[in-house]
């Protein structure tokens, strides 16, 4: 298969990470361009990765296998019917777009293959994961081309449907900011129990990246590896029984079935 060529439609955070990542892997300055209306952006992303940044989308599009839409959502219906005409039939469209789903797109853009993707903010380090839908159109070398994409920026997962995309960003879309959360509430607790705060917030975050990368190496699940480090009336069995008690996994599913919730009334607005 030749290297696709790839054009951004939007050059900001996301796009640049993405093409950071392609780069990366060796992808071809050439292979890749992107528009973007913000002068100063446009040089920073074109000096950083070495590709051509231009300022109209309609330009960046020509010759382009695959058209990534990494606008904001607000703006995306606008910068949908002013590409839709300027799209060949045989191009990919990717939307890394939040609460952007596949029927708007197809209605601002006709009836094209469309990758619907929702990556996460880790993606800036390349440590994210995203969850992709194809819609019927997208050919089997496409969904290839999509998945080389995303996966230049972490782990890419197909979904079965589209309705999972609402579950994607209630578990990893919006996750990064639930384990800031626990890392706050666990360095100001160490704090109070006597600890400085830059102490108390190594110690949290360390043991928040060794915790993950057992739980990734391991062939045990999370609660056979709690329960290996919880002796009977030790100190994590204190604590745990104390979460329990307070309902955490019910918090926890509650939480998430808010931001599930959210994700489907905000594809509501953003869509119509
Ligand atoms: N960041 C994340 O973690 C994350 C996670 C999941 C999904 N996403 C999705 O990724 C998309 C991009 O997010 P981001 O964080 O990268 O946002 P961002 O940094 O604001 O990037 C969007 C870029 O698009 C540019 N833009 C605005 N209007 C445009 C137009 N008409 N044509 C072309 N470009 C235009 C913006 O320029 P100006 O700044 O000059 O307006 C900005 O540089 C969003 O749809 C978001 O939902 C992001």
């Amino acid at each position: 298969m030749n290297t696709p060529r790839i054009a951004f439609i939007g050059a900001g955070n996301m796009a640049a990470s993405l093409i950071g990542g392609l780069r990366a892997q060796g992808v071809a300055a050439a292979a890749i361009c992107a528009s973007e209306p913000g002068a100063e952006q446009r040089h920073r992303v074109a000096s950083e990765h070495g590709i051509q940044v231009v300022s109209e989308n309609t330009e960046a599009v020509q010759g382009a296998d695959v058209v990534v839409l990494a606008v904001k959502p607000q703006v995306m219906q606008a910068v949908c019917l002013n590409l839709a005409s300027s799209l060949k039939p045989g191009q990919l469209i990717v939307s890394i777009a939040a609460g952007i789903g596949c029927a708007s797109l197809e209605r601002w853009l006709g009836n094209r293959a469309i990758v619907r993707c929702m990556p996460n903010t880790p993606a800036l380090l390349r440590e994210g994961v995203s969850g992709l839908y194809a819609n019927e159109q997208v050919s089997a070398a496409q969904r290839q081309q999509a998945e080389q994409l995303l996966s230049a920026v972490g782990l890419a997962l197909w979904l079965d449907n589209e309705q999972q995309i609402d579950a994607v960003t209630a578990v990893s879309g919006s996750g990064p900011a639930y384990f800031f959360l626990l890392i706050e509430a666990m360095a100001a607790a160490g704090e109070k129990l006597g600890l400085s705060p830059a102490t108390a917030l190594k110690l949290t975050q360390q043991t928040a990246l060794g915790a993950a990368r057992m739980a990734l190496a391991s062939d045990v699940d999370a609660g056979e590896l709690r329960r290996r480090v919880t002796s009977p009336n030790g100190t994590t069995e204190a604590a745990i029984k104390t979460f329990q008690t307070g309902g955490f996994a019910e918090l926890v599913e509650l939480a998430l079935n808010a931001a599930a919730a959210r994700s489907a009334a905000l594809a509501e607005e953003l869509g119509q």
